[in-house]
């Protein structure tokens, strides 16, 4: 099991490239089912979800094949319509091959994704949509098989209860080529549906709506290959500069996306640090003690202040001057990091949704386990802030969405190992 140690006490420094995004690149993985031919993915990013993505489109038949960070996948055979549990339970995420391959196919086996990292992670919405358009579905056991009567789901009129991204993705890659039109309403708004539908699009979907919460998708027959440019990661240039802030640095991040990553610049600046930003570049300076974010820090669906990046923003306002209140609205586990960050020192008090967070002036370096993907980034940024060594075990955690992130901070003039 490797680990990350960490010397902190150095105030980051430097430029920084931001990695594509891991929840760009996923659903955009899965999509290219649908295309039956050939699709090239630029700013791809290398991380363990990916490549586990690559695995689900490799059993059911597809060439994937990576040189840096450009995926080329060719769909134009699908001889397999069962995805195992095994290659299922590497990510949660994996339940938008189910969307996919019923577009692709018309039907397909898949088993519930797992939970207890950020808490349980019900599917009730997707399969009600997709039972919806007329998809055949059989839950029983882990297993869920999924067939349409005529060989293609139909259009539909849906309204979620909840702006789920996964079961808005689901219904999208349904419905592109299902028969006749699907309406979504109470859509997911987030950036990543966008650059979805913008790769759908780009091989010949019609749709309309995306970033907004009412979405229309006119059924295609068949989609082309295309050749793509994945979005950069907001959260993962929330991360960085969190750790930036965190360490009292300064950072030139650039291939951002500075309009989508917005909800979470305008709580940022409000602990006091410099922030500015031209065409894809953001420019932060915290030369000093962190001001707490006076006002509640609610986590909302896109366009409100993302669930994503509320661990490693805490990691930043814990050695901040004066208390600030987290609320967390959209996962019922999400606090999992907090144990591992009052171990280096941080007052932090959790009462059912809220986390209370007493600025304290310093931190000390500690042996930790990573509890999740965020959460670990977010250990990160603290044992980057604290005095002396911390040692972070099980990052298989941040590997998943975090591309080389040792290399990233040793770029920036973080002491920091892998061993
Ligand atoms: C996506 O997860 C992201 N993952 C998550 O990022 C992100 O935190 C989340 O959206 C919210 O923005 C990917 O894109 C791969 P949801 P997803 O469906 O689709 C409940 C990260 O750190 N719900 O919007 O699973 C659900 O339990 C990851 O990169 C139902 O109850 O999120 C949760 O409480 C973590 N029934 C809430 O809705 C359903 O059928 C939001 O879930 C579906 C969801």
């Amino acid at each position: 099991m490797q680990k990350l140690i960490i010397n902190g006490g150095r105030r980051l420094r430097g430029e920084l490239s931001l990695q594509g995004s891991k929840n760009s690149a996923l659903p955009i993985m899965a999509a290219s089912l649908l295309c039956r031919g050939e699709c090239t993915l630029h700013n791809c990013p290398k991380l363990t979800d990916v490549y586990s993505a690559a695995r689900i489109l490799n059993c059911v038949g597809c060439r994937c094949n990576f040189s840096g960070n450009t995926a080329v996948i060719d769909s134009s055979v699908i001889s397999e319509t069962v995805i195992s549990e095994s290659l299922m339970r590497e990510m949660r995420s994996s339940i938008i091959f189910m969307g996919a391959m019923l577009g692709s196919t018309g039907e397909c086996s898949v088993s519930v994704p797992g939970g207890c990292e950020l808490g349980p992670r019900p599917i009730d919405m997707h399969l009600a949509a997709l039972r919806k358009m007329g998809v055949d579905i059989r839950d029983g056991g882990g297993r869920i098989v999924c067939r349409t009567q005529s060989g293609s789901a139909r259009g539909a009129r849906i309204s979620l209860s909840f702006p789920s991204v996964g079961a808005t993705e689901n219904i999208i890659l349904c419905a592109v080529t299902a028969e006749g039109e699907t309406v979504i309403n109470n859509a997911a708004r987030e950036p990543e549906i966008c650059d979805l539908c913008g790769f759908l699009r780009a091989c010949g979907a019609d749709i309309s709506g995306d970033g907004e919460s009412r979405i229309v998708v006119k059924g295609k027959k068949r989609l082309h290959g295309c050749e793509y440019r994945i979005m950069p990661d907001r959260i993962a240039g929330a991360t960085y500069l969190s750790m930036t802030a965190a360490t009292r640095g300064e950072i030139i991040l650039t291939n951002a996306c500075v309009a989508e990553m917005e909800p979470f610049l305008s709580v940022l600046e409000q602990t006091g640090c410099s922030i500015y930003t031209r065409d894809d570049r953001i420019y932060l300076r915290s030369g000093s003690r962190l001001k707490a974010v006076r006002d509640r820090i609610r986590t909302m669906p896109h366009p409100g202040f993302p669930t994503d990046a509320q661990a490693v923003l805490m990691a930043a306002l814990i050695t901040a001057e004066g208390t600030s209140v987290f609320e967390e609205n959209i996962f019922n586990c999400r606090y999992r990091h907090t144990d591992a960050l009052v171990k280096m020192g941080a007052d932090i008090q959790v009462l059912g949704k809220a986390a209370i967070i007493k600025g304290v002036p310093s931190l000390s370096g500690a042996a930790v386990e990573a509890t999740d993907l965020r959460g670990g980034a977010a250990m990160a940024a603290a044992a980057l802030s604290a005095e002396g060594m911390s040692e972070i075990s099980r990052i298989s955690h941040i590997d998943r969405g975090y591309e080389k992130i040792e290399e990233a901070v040793r770029k920036l003039g973080g002491d920091i190992v892998r061993i």
